[in-house]
């Protein structure tokens, strides 16, 4: 789908970041699998990422990030009436992490559910919250995207273990005078589902001898990914009349510094409009693209009325985009 706001306008007012204390260092991990600081910084940027703690799960991250998002909107748990918690990586099947969250933010008065679309399923929660805000049917959502990858990796496979991390951000949506999101495109193609997917954790039943861990063929990932991180980029700019000169802050997914760089190039955006952190984190799925909002806040480039491209993409296969023109004043420290 693709689609430019129209109607109300509904912006980012607040934006929230927790990621757990561990820091895991390539070293650490050659001394676990057959692999190399070189080889991990050469072939994904990747310096080092963060793992949850035994005891903490999704909801834990969920909800820091959220007291902060809340904070520095300037509201409380009680003003927000809707909560989507996008993440491969729940609690539990259910209830929904959405749900814990809203509970112990005091959203009482909020719908909350989770939602799956892999490290896409930050953009998708955010086209959600931005319909629902827009069209009347909430005033204020908060959205979260996160997971705890470290959970469901096979801690003996290299080619996986080395790529991901765990994370969250969080940010509130509401109606504003003027800016704020200008449209989105989403997508999804099912056929390159079989290329990342975690076998086992649903009703389809595999075969004893396919583990339940993520799965992923990292070529066919790369291919897919270097295209649509342009094509989605360039259809939600045109659909909203703007240009890549036009944006000011460029935040891809960060899976892999070097499908950054290709997508960058491509489109064409010098290196400080780009927004990197994949080498402190790695790939935090649905924590990624707001955990690099954050980076950007805190180093003083999202200003209100700077023009805010976004594209994730992910397990599915889905992608998705928004552009935003930023309205809030941000004060959260760098992630
Ligand atoms: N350490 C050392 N060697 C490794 C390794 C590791 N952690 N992982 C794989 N290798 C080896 C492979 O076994 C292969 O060896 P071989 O040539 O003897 O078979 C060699 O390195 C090259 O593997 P290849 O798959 O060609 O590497 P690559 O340059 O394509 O990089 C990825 C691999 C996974 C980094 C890259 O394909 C990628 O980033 N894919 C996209 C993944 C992604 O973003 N997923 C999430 C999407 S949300």
């Amino acid at each position: 789908m693709i689609a430019r706001a129209n109607g109300n306008h509904v912006s980012i007012t607040g934006l929230g970041w927790h990621v757990p204390e561990r820091v895991l260092t390539n070293d650490e991990l050659a001394g676990i699998v057959d692999t190399s600081d070189e080889w991990i910084r050469d072939r994904t940027g990747i310096r080092q990422r963060r793992i949850a703690a035994p005891e903490e799960a999704m909801s834990d991250l969920s909800l820091a990030a959220s007291r902060r998002a809340l904070e520095d909107a300037g509201v409380r748990g009680e003003d927000i009436d809707l909560v989507i918690v996008a993440t491969v990586t729940p609690d539990m099947m259910f209830p929904a992490t959405a749900a814990l969250v809203a509970e112990q933010i005091g959203a009482t008065r909020a719908a909350a559910y989770d939602l799956s679309a892999g490290c896409t399923g930050f953009m998708y929660a955010i086209a959600q919250a931005y319909g629902m805000v827009a069209g009347g049917l909430v005033q204020r959502a908060l959205v979260v995207g996160g997971d705890i990858l470290s959970r469901i990796l096979n801690w003996s496979d290299r080619s996986t273990l080395v790529l991901f991390g765990d994370g969250a951000g969080a940010v509130v949506l509401e109606r504003v005078d003027e800016g704020g999101f200008l449209g989105f495109e989403l997508g999804a193609d099912g056929a390159g589902g079989r290329e990342l997917l975690l076998p086992s954790s649903g009703s389809r039943k595999f075969e004893d001898s396919v583990p339940p861990y993520l799965t992923m063929n990292g070529r066919e990932v790369f291919k897919f990914a270097t295209r649509v991180m342009v094509s989605s980029a360039e259809a939600v700019l045109e659909e909203c009349g703007r240009t890549v000169e036009d944006v000011d802050v460029y935040v891809p997914h960060q899976a892999n510094v070097r499908i950054i760089d290709h997508a960058a190039r491509k489109l064409g955006f010098p290196d400080e409009k780009v927004v990197v952190n994949v080498d402190r984190y790695g790939n935090t799925s649905s924590g990624s693209i707001p955990l690099a909002l954050a980076d950007a806040a805190g180093d003083g480039r999202l200003q209100p009325g700077k023009l805010v491209l976004m594209t994730g993409m992910g397990a599915g296969l889905t992608w998705g985009s928004a552009l935003i023109e930023w309205t809030h004043e941000t004060n959260g420290a760098t992630a």
